[in-house]
């Protein structure tokens, strides 16, 4: 049974590629037939469509990968799960808590599986994070900072408000999301915004982000698609009693230092959590549930993000609506 994968872009490659590695038979569908062929012939596509509809109506379709800008996400969605079709949808999950949630309760009521694309929780190098802070090795944890800035210049539809946002609702949720995974749940989140640097992004080119998470630890986000001159090799942190573990945000090493000596480790396969998640998603759709990013987690990542936005609005701390 094959996936489908809407909207042949960018990161519709990234998922082709893992699920050619993984052997799961791919069905692409784009707007531009010649799009789909051409990405078919490319990952060895078991099938290519002109038309979201059409492909979705293939019998040999299980499920549908949502690689569609954020503003497609609602309708796309609702129409895989009408088709009956599983559906892992590209973070974020929808652009409001009321998108999100006609999709979570259109899944609950078709049977099927909606879950969330957030590959950093299938990283491997964030995966140890987690790991070491289970074991107890970074002791009660204090804090955790995210650092991602960098120059981006972007085109299309993510310089658009309704379909793009700004920066933190697309690459910054993914450093919601681990702060949330290491640091516990967002109780209030206070934002500022500088000015923009890039005139012709509708939303915020950079958010500067502070947490309060469940139990007292303290989060900061600091992301930006408008810093010019920063190096790409950025970490991300999380410091307890004991030790404090950085990883490189692009997943290749992952280091403890603290009480107990150094510890280093290197990660050289599927660095970016794209094969685990895929991987992640099959058992999802064999057992009816995932048990990582479902529906839910996506929700409360972009519960933060738009509780961030409301504090930049209004110039307070917010409690985001989980
Ligand atoms: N997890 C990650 O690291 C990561 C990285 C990048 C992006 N993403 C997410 O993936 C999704 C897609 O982003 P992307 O970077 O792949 O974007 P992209 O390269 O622009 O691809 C989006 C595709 O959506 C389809 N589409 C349907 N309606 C469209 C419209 N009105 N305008 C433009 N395209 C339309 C197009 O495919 P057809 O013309 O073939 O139908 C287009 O190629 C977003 O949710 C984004 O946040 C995630």
């Amino acid at each position: 049974m094959a996936l489908v994968v809407l909207g042949c872009g960018w990161i519709a490659r990234r998922h082709a590629a893992a699920a050619r590695r993984l052997r799961l038979p791919l069905i692409f569908a784009s707007r531009d037939v010649a799009r789909a062929r051409a990405y078919a012939r490319e990952f060895g596509g078991v099938g290519a469509y002109g038309g979201y509809a059409e492909a979705l109506g293939d019998p040999r379709a299980r499920a549908a990968l949502v690689c569609t800008p954020h503003d497609r996400h609602l309708d796309d969605v609702l129409q895989a799960l009408a088709a009956g079709r599983h559906v892992l949808v590209e973070k974020p999950l929808a652009r409001t808590l009321e998108e999100a949630d006609r999709m979570i309760e259109a899944a609950a009521r078709a049977g099927r599986v909606l879950m969330t694309a957030e590959n950093f929780r299938f990283m491997p190098a964030f995966r140890w994070v987690r790991r070491a802070l289970d074991a107890g090795t970074l002791g009660d944890p204090r804090e955790v900072h995210l650092v991602a800035r960098a120059w981006r210049r972007h085109t299309g539809w993510r310089l658009t408000p309704g379909a793009g946002g700004g920066a933190l609702i697309d690459t910054g949720i993914h450093y919601v999301h681990a702060l949330r995974w290491w640091g516990g749940e967002v109780r209030r989140v206070f934002a500022l915004r500088p000015p923009q640097t890039i005139a012709d992004m509708a939303g915020e080119d950079a958010v500067d982000l502070l947490a309060e998470c469940e139990g007292g630890v303290i989060g900061f986000l600091a992301n930006s698609l408008g810093a010019h001159g920063l190096p790409r090799f950025q970490w991300s942190s999380v410091t307890g009693t004991r030790a404090t573990c950085f990883v490189d945000n692009r997943g290749r090493l992952a280091l403890v230092r603290g009480m107990g000596g150094l510890r280093l480790r290197l990660f050289r396969r599927d660095t970016r959590g794209h094969e685990a998640m895929l991987r992640a998603f099959d058992d999802a759709m064999t057992t009816g549930r995932a048990t990582e990013t479902d529906g839910t987690e996506g929700r409360r990542d972009l519960a933060v993000v738009l509780a961030a936005y409301r504090s930049i609005a209004e110039g307070r701390p917010v409690t985001p609506a989980c």
